[in-house]
């Protein structure tokens, strides 16, 4: 299956949520992660994630580790980075690794984007599950892929701490020949 990574239409019908509205994020495009865009990312995910935030060197791993490892980066005309995402491929299975939009981009459907594109890699690489974990609450995150069909399969207990946050775990399923 083929589709233009600057298209946001699901490759199927397995993100119903998103399936049938006509949000455009503006301005973006979406490319493969680059390693001259490391240096951005890390201090992209200081702004986002703080304490939890992936330095400079677990990009490089990161970027060392495709094919499994799979990221995507949405681009302002001006090369800015607006948000990026990624997954770990590994047999039947995808996990998201990240999704995030720079925080003065967000509300305008990059994260809705960025998603999109995730399930199309998955589908394309011809897996039956994306999975992720998500901080219970983080309400926004959690309404990004509740949209997006993903349901909740699971719940890990104080998983996130400091702050005893259960980790929720979701699943879309990606029934086999649907690319
Ligand atoms: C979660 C995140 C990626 C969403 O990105 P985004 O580009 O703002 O998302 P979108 O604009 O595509 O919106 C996705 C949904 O979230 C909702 N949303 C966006 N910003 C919101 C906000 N501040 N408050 C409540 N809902 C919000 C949108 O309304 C949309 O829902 P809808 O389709 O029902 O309208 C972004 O908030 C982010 O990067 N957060 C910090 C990092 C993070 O927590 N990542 C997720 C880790 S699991």
């Amino acid at each position: 299956m083929t589709v233009a990574t600057t298209d946001p239409t699901p490759a199927s019908g397995e993100m119903a949520g998103y399936g049938h509205r006509d949000v455009q994020p503006a301005d973006v495009t979406l490319r493969d992660l680059e390693w001259t865009d490391l240096t951005r990312l890390a201090e992209l995910e200081q702004e986002l994630f703080a304490d939890d935030a992936w330095s400079e060197a677990t990009w490089w791993s990161e970027l060392a580790g495709r094919p499994r490892r799979d990221y995507v980066v949405a681009v302002t005309p001006d090369g800015g980075i607006a948000g990026y995402a990624g997954l770990d491929v590994s047999g039947d299975v995808a996990d998201v690794m990240t999704v995030a939009t720079a925080s003065g981009a967000q509300g305008r459907g990059i994260g809705r984007l960025l998603l999109v594109e995730l399930v199309r890699r998955a589908v394309d690489r011809d897996v039956e599950a994306v999975l992720l974990e998500v901080r219970a609450d983080n309400d926004t995150a959690r309404r990004l892929y509740d949209r997006a069909g993903f349901e909740v399969i699971s719940v890990r207990r104080r998983y996130y701490q400091p702050g005893d946050v259960d980790a929720l775990v979701m699943r879309l399923l990606v029934p086999k020949g649907d690319a």
